[in-house]
């Protein structure tokens, strides 16, 4: 036996018992004839006391920072008491010990406050894992995880594996590719979803799936992208919008009462797409705090019929304003007597190359009663007091301004009321706000190819009320430069995505299940009937057997950890993840392969 407890269990109530540890050494204190030496595990630190007689054996065989060690000895009480850990009333007064491994000297400390470098603690990431930081968000994940796996049992999911090894057929991202030795030449492609399956496993009548399951993405990396991640992947048959939103909803209450101990018992809030679009600027707002945002122009790609309110700001021969594509203002609360120090800086930040902006107007709306703002040469205190109405803003507000392209302005606004809300404390990490937006449109413009792309996927369906103007309208876009008045712009489809605190947590959509409804969507999408059998050949004739209406939702599983961690990466919550190159840099992959792997593959390299 290796040993009767672990290193987090011992307690006064044990006093007297003959126990055995095994552990790493996380300290070696000596102090004249006698040693502590503090034990740790996964389940906590214990101190250890080396007397008079085992000092001299320690003397013999000194231990080092995370050598591996068994001690057998009694459970005494302490008279240096340590209230931070679980253990602190109790040590272990060792008879016996045993070396069980040696350490190297480790490259950090495997302490909460490591002295360890980023990179240096992913080479060592086995040992970045032994640290209680990183140890607390594997925790955290694998309580969603089974937290998420309760639910969906209970309420009849059934987990089912998919295959990784697919056919390419990259949408959206990029797919990664692996050839195949015993067809020279083909390629499987790693699943960028399980979403097909999921799809034919509804048509094979197993009514709730759900997978918690890796997913390759070949894209550009960010905090909050890795190219393999983890989905929640779930799918239901004979459902509307209405039943998965509920559902779902449900799955992430249930999480947060498990995990966090949060009673999450409001309704949640749900938003269409053009709203989000119109009131914060992005299809997945924070909304933990207002400050929504005033269109001064109405902008043309956010397809909406919402009021103009351009007279506010016309007809004063301000320039900067009357040649902007888009003029946005949001109402920062408690912030007019920001000082001209104060808001030159916030002119500096929205310059910075990130955001991109030329400048920065404001209006500070003073608690007199009076306006001041950067442009007071164009705009009477009248019309400064419009503005800061419209905007809703209060005594003691500061309107913050900025005009400029349309995509950009809104991009730069939406980051601007984020970093505000930041510097003002309202995006509290124990906050938590969950919303759907509803009603996003079925495509997107890609201006490169002048086409039409699923702005989901493929398989969402359209309103149901739209489905003739998508089968009765050519999906040529004649002019590019007006692609917004061609019908398609203006479809919207089944499709939801669940927001928290300002993050996409999950998206899905009620799906096409008429093998003719998704034969015109991929018309639509420019592919021909020889693309769409080579393709989807297995898709569209599963529809000819006998496929139920059915829709369903994916959540990014780290990203769900990162935020109810209280952390914007979710590398933090990954335990072997990759870097923002997509290496990993404790194995050096991706590397290249031997000769002899070539030849199998019967594959010559010949690098551009
Ligand atoms: P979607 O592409 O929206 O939908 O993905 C679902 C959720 O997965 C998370 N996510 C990621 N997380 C980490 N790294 C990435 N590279 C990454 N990409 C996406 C996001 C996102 O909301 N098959 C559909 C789902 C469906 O229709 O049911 C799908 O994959 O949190």
């Amino acid at each position: 036996m290796y040993r009767s407890n672990t290193c987090g269990e011992l307690r006064i109530t044990d006093i007297s018992k003959e126990v055995t540890l095994a552990g790493w050494v996380q300290t070696v204190r000596k102090f004249g004839a006698i040693t502590f030496v503090d034990l740790r595990d996964r389940y906590g630190i214990t101190q250890l006391l080396f007397g008079e007689e085992l000092n001299k054996q320690l003397e013999e065989n000194p231990l080092g920072r995370e050598f591996v060690l068994q001690a057998t000895g009694v459970v005494n009480e302490r008279s240096n008491k340590n209230p931070n850990i679980s253990t602190g009333d109790i040590e272990i007064n060792v008879q016996s010990f045993s070396i069980l491994n040696r350490s190297a000297v480790p490259p950090f400390t495997i302490q909460d406050d490591t002295d360890g470098g980023d990179d240096l603690r992913m080479k060592y990431r086995f040992l970045d894992l032994r640290r209680n930081a990183v140890k607390k968000n594997l925790e955290l994940r694998y309580a969603v995880n089974r937290a998420a796996r309760n639910y969906l049992h209970k309420k009849g999911f059934m987990d089912i594996e998919t295959p990784f090894l697919i056919k390419s057929t990259p949408e959206g991202a990029r797919d990664f590719v692996v050839p195949s030795r015993m067809n020279p030449g083909q390629f499987y492609a790693l699943p960028q979803s399980p979403q097909t399956f999921k799809q034919l496993l509804m048509v094979s009548g197993y009514d709730r799936y759900y997978q918690v399951v890796k997913c390759f993405r070949d894209e550009d990396l960010r905090a909050d992208r890795q190219p393999e991640f983890t989905q929640i992947d779930c799918e239901m048959a004979f459902v509307e919008q209405e039943d998965i939103l509920n559902m779902f909803e449900g799955m992430v209450k249930s999480i947060f009462k498990d995990v966090k101990g949060i009673d999450y018992t409001e309704k949640v809030h749900r938003m269409t797409w053009e709203d989000a679009m119109w009131n914060f600027g992005n299809d997945k707002p924070d909304i933990r705090f207002d400050m929504s945002l005033l269109n001064l122009k109405k902008p043309a790609s956010v397809y909406v019929s919402k009021g103009d309110r351009s007279s506010l700001i016309n007809g004063t021969g301000f320039k900067v304003f009357d040649d902007a594509e888009t003029v946005l203002a949001i109402a920062v609360p408690g912030c007019s007597e920001y000082s001209r120090k104060q808001t030159d800086e916030l002119t500096e930040w929205v310059k910075r190359p990130q955001i991109g902006m030329k400048g920065l107007v404001f209006i500070k709306c003073n608690t007199d009663g009076t306006y001041k703002s950067s442009v007071d040469k164009f705009y009477s205190e009248e019309k400064l007091k419009a503005i800061a109405e419209a905007a809703n803003a209060k005594a003691g507000d500061l309107v913050l301004i900025l005009a400029g392209a349309e995509e950009r302005t809104r991009k730069a606004i939406s980051e601007l009321r984020l970093e505000m809300a930041e510097r003002l404390g309202l995006r509290k990490k124990e906050e938590f706000r969950l919303l759907w937006v509803l009603d996003f449109p079925l495509f997107e413009y890609d201006e490169e190819g002048n086409r039409w792309v699923a702005r989901h996927h493929p398989f969402t369906s359209p309103k149901p009320e739209q489905i003739s103007t998508m089968i009765n309208n050519n999906p040529v876009i004649e002019n590019a430069a007006e692609y917004l008045k061609h019908p398609y712009a203006n479809i919207k489809a089944n499709a939801y995505d669940m927001v928290l605190n300002g993050n996409e947590i999950g998206g899905g959509s009620i799906r096409i299940y008429q093998r003719e409804l998704q034969e015109k969507m991929f018309a639509a999408l420019g592919m021909d009937k020889e693309e769409q059998q080579h393709k989807f050949g297995f898709l569209l004739g599963a529809f000819e057997y006998g496929a139920p209406p059915h829709g369903g939702i994916a959540f990014g599983f780290d990203r769900l950890c990162a935020i109810l961690g209280g952390s914007e990466s979710i590398r933090d919550f990954i335990a072997f993840p990759k870097n923002n190159a997509g290496r990993d840099v404790m194995l050096d992959a991706p590397a290249t392969i031997d000769d002899k792997q070539f030849d199998e593959l019967q594959i010559k390299l010949d690098l551009k």
